[in-house]
């Protein structure tokens, strides 16, 4: 059901290739967001780098069907995003597929939010998710994005653990 708080005119549309440097800045954003909320430890030296690798990925992956990217417009105006990469992953008891998604980058304009525009690009992406059969998921949450993605279900997984090498 609409909550009155929309914004009338936001659409959600897959997002062209003019659109990545911007992506590509959101993304960085993101980070730089959850540094500052999160306390995070990434040097600046390493965030101003991301933006141009992330653009390299969206356009490495564009040639691919591997990665979907979704962006909300307001007017012509690109306000937010949100990325799927769906990759090959070995089968478990709880899903024998083959494959499994990961959902990134879903950034919403500071001056959007609160509209239910990350929620309209959530509901795209598991909507892509569920007419393909990709049934498992997983995504690193901020602090910011928790209750989001706890109202659709997901929830922390107590035992995996991460290391970069
Ligand atoms: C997190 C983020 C994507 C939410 O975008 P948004 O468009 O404002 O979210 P929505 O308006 O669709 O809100 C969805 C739900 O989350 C809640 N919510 C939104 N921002 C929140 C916040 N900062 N803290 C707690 N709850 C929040 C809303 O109240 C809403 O709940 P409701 O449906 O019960 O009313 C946005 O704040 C953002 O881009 N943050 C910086 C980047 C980031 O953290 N991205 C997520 C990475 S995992």
């Amino acid at each position: 059901m609409q909550k009155e708080y929309r914004l009338p005119d936001i659409t959600i549309e897959s997002a062209q290739t003019a659109d990545f440097p911007t992506i590509a800045q959101f993304h960085q954003e993101m980070f730089r967001e959850i540094a500052r909320e999160e306390g995070s430890p990434w040097s600046e030296e390493t965030l101003s780098a991301l933006p141009s690798a992330f653009l390299d990925y969206l356009v490495k992956q564009s040639s691919t069907q591997d990665t979907m990217i979704w962006c909300a417009r307001h007017g012509q105006t690109l306000v937010a995003c949100a990325c799927l990469t769906v990759a090959s992953w070995p089968p478990v008891p709880a899903d024998l597929a083959a494959r499994a998604g990961l959902i990134h980058t879903i950034y919403v304009h500071p001056e959007y939010r609160r509209r239910g525009i990350a929620r309209q690009l959530l509901e795209t992406v598991l909507e892509y998710c569920r007419a393909r059969k990709v049934r498992r998921l997983q995504l690193g949450a901020s602090k910011a994005g928790r209750h989001l993605y706890e109202k659709f279900g997901f929830a922390p997984s107590g035992s995996r653990m991460f290391v970069i090498l």
